[in-house]
C-alpha cells in the first residue's frame, strides 16, 4: 500500500490527477508493506530484525530489498550497489535513507530536502556546498535531530535517530554530536568557561568535573587564559573557538557545523578551520562542515554539493598537507 500520509499525519501532496505525490522521476517513494518489520506508518523504512547484505524480505511483493547489516530498506532499482560503495562494510557515522522535508508555506508546499541518500563514514571531515536556500541547513539539522523528516531513515553510529522515543533521541544526539553555529550561538551573561560547561550541568555531571573538562577544551582551543571572559569581551574569532570548545567538551563522534566561519574575516576563518582539521586528523572526529567558502571545502576530504534539495555532486577531494 501506498503512504498516504506524512510522518506528523499530515497528507502528502497529490497532484493534480489525483495521484499520491511521488518523486521527481514518477517513482513511488515509500511501501508499508514489506515483510517482518519493514515501513512504518510514519514513514520510516526500517526492518525489525537485522539482516545480510542482499537478503529479501520474505513475504514482500519484491519492491525492496535489504541493504547493510542494520536491515535499512530502499526502493529495489535504488539497491545497495547504489547507496553504499563497494568494499565499504564498516558501520557509518552518519547515514541517511530517501530523506524528503516538506514545509508548508501558506498555500504551497517547499520541498526543502528531496530524497537525499548520503553515507559518512567515520573520521571522514565533509563539506555541504550549495546556493542559499538549497537545503543545507535542513538537511544537517534532520541528520543531527533538531528536525525530523516528513519521510526517510537517519542512523548515527548504526543506531537509528528517527521511531524512537524523545527521551532516546535527546540521549543519542547528547552523546553522539557536537554543534558548531555561525553565530556562535554562546550565551551573553555567562563566562567562557560556563558556556562550555553548560551542556555538561545540564546531562548531570558533577560541576568540579564539568568545570575541569570546560578547562581542557578551552585549552585545547587555545583559550586557556579566557575562561572568566564573557563572550562580548572576546573577538569574533575568539567567540568560535569557544563554541568548538563546547562542541568537544563531551567528546562526540560527530561534529555538525553550519556556516562556522560565516561571521569571521578570512585570516580567523583559516584558524579555526586548522582547529578543525587537526581535531579530524588526531582524534579521527567526523565532520559535516555546511560551508559557502571554497576554502574551507578545499580543506576537507571530501564535498557534498546540493541544488533544489537534492544532492548534486558527491566527489573526494585531497586537502593540502597542513602547513
Ligand atoms: N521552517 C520553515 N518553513 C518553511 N520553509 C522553510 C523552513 N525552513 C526552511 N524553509 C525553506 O526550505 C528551503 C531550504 O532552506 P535551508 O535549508 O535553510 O537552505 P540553505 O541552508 O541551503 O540556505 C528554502 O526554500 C527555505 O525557504
Ligand atoms: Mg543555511
Amino acid at each position: 500500500m501506498r503512504l498516504d500520509r506524512r510522518i506528523d499525519g499530515a497528507p502528502l501532496p497529490v497532484h493534480s490527477d489525483g495521484q499520491t505525490k511521488s518523486d521527481p522521476l514518477g517513482k513511488p517513494q515509500f511501501h508499508d508493506d514489506v515483510g517482518d518489520g519493514g515501513a512504518r506508518s510514519d514513514g520510516f523504512v526500517m526492518a525489525s530484525t537485522p539482516k545480510s547484505f542482499g537478503q529479501r524480505a520474505e513475504g514482500n511483493d519484491n519492491d525492496f530489498e535489504f541493504i547493510g547489516s542494520f536491515g535499512h530498506v530502499v526502493p529495489s532499482g535504488q539497491g545497495f550497489m547504489n547507496t553504499i560503495p563497494f568494499g565499504s562494510f564498516m558501520t557509518p557515522a552518519l547515514e541517511a535513507h530517501s530523506l524528503w522535508k516538506l514545509y508548508e508555506a501558506g498555500e504551497s508546499l517547499v520541498e526543502a530536502v528531496r530524497d537525499v541518500n548520503i553515507k559518512i563514514d567515520s573520521g571522514e571531515m565533509v563539506a555541504v556546498m550549495g546556493p542559499s536556500g538549497c537545503g543545507k541547513t535542513t538537511l544537517l539539522n534532520i541528520l543531527s535531530g533538531i528536525d525530523e523528516p516528513s519521510s526517510g531513515m537517519v542512523s548515527v553510529n548504526g543506531e537509528k535517530l528517527y521511531g524512537i522515543s524523545d527521551d532516546a533521541r535527546t540521549d543519542l544526539r547528547g552523546a553522539s554530536f557536537g554543534f558548531i553555529f555561525q553565530d556562535f550561538n554562546l550565551l551573553p551573561v555567562l563566562s567562557a568557561a560556563e558556556n562550555v560547561e553548560l551542556p555538561l550541568l545540564l546531562k548531570g555531571e558533577a560541576p568540579h568535573e564539568a568545570r575541569k573538562k570546560a578547562l581542557e577544551a578551552l585549552e585545547m582551543v587555545g583559550l586557556e587564559d579566557r575562561g572568566e571572559h564573557r563572550p562580548a569581551e572576546l573577538s569574533g574569532g575568539q567567540q568560535q573557538r569557544v563554541a568548538v570548545a563546547r562542541a568537544i567538551v563531551h567528546q562526540p563522534s560527530i561534529i555538525l557545523c553550519d556556516e562556522p566561519t560565516g561571521n569571521l574575516d578570512n585570516n580567523t576563518s583559516k584558524e579555526v578551520m586548522s582547529l578543525l582539521s587537526e581535531m579530524n586528523r588526531n582524534q579521527r572526529t567526523t565532520f559535516l562542515i555546511v560551508t559557502h567558502d571554497a576554502n574551507i571545502a578545499a580543506k576537507c576530504q571530501r564535498t557534498i554539493t546540493m541544488s533544489d534539495g537534492m544532492v548534486l555532486t558527491d566527489s573526494i577531494t585531497t586537502p593540502p598537507e597542513e602547513e
